[in-house]
């Protein structure tokens, strides 16, 4: 999966009660397809066995520098990361000063290429001026610090001291293994999941979108650099950790959002589900039931690419949509493009198995402003939204090449 696969992560795991996350995040990042070497501290190993990280990475565990002479230096010098975690406050400290007292310290102090470093330790540790001072210190250095998290703690307290969680340490991971991207530095909203428009306090009219487009296509922007808000309606599938969240409920909610993170957007992802038609009277209270059926009268609610349509095209605002239909994919598709301004249509089939709505993994036929077709093979949404990004990427490149050029 990009960008991890045929990397190599170093992980780096400190002595803490967290260590357990730790064999956790291995193995999210060998899923991921990444090669995981890991550095066990003598404390560590009090915590999480080395057994279960060998069992976890195929047998890529280290604990000292004795066993294999310059260990130290091949491991960092192969890494194209270095994360570790947990840190802890004692080996933030070392780490501050240059220390290079075991494989973990002199590993990292070694290592030519980047280093995460995601802290968990006591809330009154981490808050303590030492550990500042010295977190500081390795931001000087050009360490990322990811966390910690606030939160409930092992020790019964509550407060910043979690380790982050895999989930959110994995795409911290792949922002950081990301090449040169022509994403870094742009402003991308991204759109996801239904609307919902109410007809009283308890019902609403929805669809079945999940999110999962949107969340892939937000979550691989980021990844790759972007500066991204994500508008979510409502879903039960997690949210990408990395990107600016923005929750709204009915269409119009979403509409002001859009509105709002347009104005210094660069490239819209409009993948959300906005319901077409709205309840034309949401009852104060509940309807009660009369033993009779309820008519109910739906009026059009906004349609946001239109709305949105002139501003897009007076800021250069590269716009892919998404068209769901059950007859004539591509004439519709074209004719969609064309009439609510998009630069890219992802248009799939609503009567297609294994994709669109509610499903993990989408059939797609991209087509551009030029007319011309292309037809994705069946993949999971997380890996089409790389495949979406890719044109993206290349059709902004070549629209600046065609401005420079002129
Ligand atoms: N869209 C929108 N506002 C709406 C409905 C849809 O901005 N009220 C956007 C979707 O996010 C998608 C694109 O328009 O990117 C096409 O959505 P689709 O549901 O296929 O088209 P509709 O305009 O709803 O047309 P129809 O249902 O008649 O096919």
């Amino acid at each position: 999966m990009r960008p991890f696969d045929g990397r190599r992560v170093l992980l780096v795991v400190s002595g803490g009660i967290a260590a357990y996350k730790s064999a956790i995040l291995a193995r999210r990042l060998i899923e991921a397809g990444a090669a995981v070497e890991v550095i066990l501290t003598e404390s560590a190993e009090r915590f999480v066995g080395r057994v279960t990280f060998e069992g976890i990475t195929g047998g890529r565990v280290h604990t000292s520098l004795w066993n294999r002479p310059l260990a130290h230096l091949d491991l960092g010098r192969e890494a194209d990361v270095v994360v570790i975690a947990p840190a802890t406050a004692d080996l933030i400290s070392k780490l501050a000063t240059g220390a290079a007292s075991d494989l973990a310290t002199s590993t990292v102090l070694a290592a030519p290429g980047p280093v995460i470093v995601c802290p968990a330790m006591n809330t009154r540790m981490w808050e303590h001026p030492a550990t500042r001072a010295n977190a500081v210190r390795l931001l000087d250095f050009g360490y990322a610090i990811a966390g910690p998290a606030d939160g409930p703690l092992a020790e019964g307290e509550s407060g910043p001291g979690r380790l982050l969680e895999p989930e959110e340490i994995v795409p911290l991971i792949g922002r950081t293994l990301e090449r040169a991207t022509g994403l870094r530095g742009r402003a991308v909203v991204a759109t996801a999941g239904p609307t919902r428009a109410a007809l009283d306090p308890v019902r609403f009219v929805s669809n079945r979108s999940s999110g999962r487009m949107g969340f892939a296509l937000a979550e691989a922007a980021w990844r790759r650099g972007g500066d991204v808000t994500l508008i979510s309606g409502p879903s039960q599938v997690p949210r990408p950790a990395g990107p600016r969240l923005v929750e709204v409920e009915t269409a119009g909610e979403m509409l002001a959002a859009l509105e709002s993170a347009l104005t210094n957007a660069d490239i819209l992802l409009m993948a959300a589900a906005v319901g077409d038609f709205e309840p034309a009277v949401e009852a104060a209270s509940k309807i009660t039931k009369t033993g009779h059926g309820l008519e109910v009268t739906l009026r059009a609610g906004p349609d946001l690419l239109m709305e949105t349509r002139d501003f897009r095209a007076e800021n250069g605002i590269f716009t892919l949509g998404f068209a769901l239909e059950t007859d004539d994919l591509l004439s519709r598709g074209r004719e969609k493009l064309e009439r609510k301004g998009m630069q890219l249509v992802a248009v799939n089939s609503a009567l297609e198995p294994d994709a669109g709505f509610e499903s993990e993994t989408n059939r797609i036929t991209l087509i551009d402003r030029t007319g011309a077709a292309e037809e994705l093979p069946l993949a999971k949404k997380t890996e089409l939204a790389d495949q979406l990004l890719d044109r993206i990427e290349a059709s902004i490149e070549a629209s600046i090449e065609a401005a420079a050029g002129s």
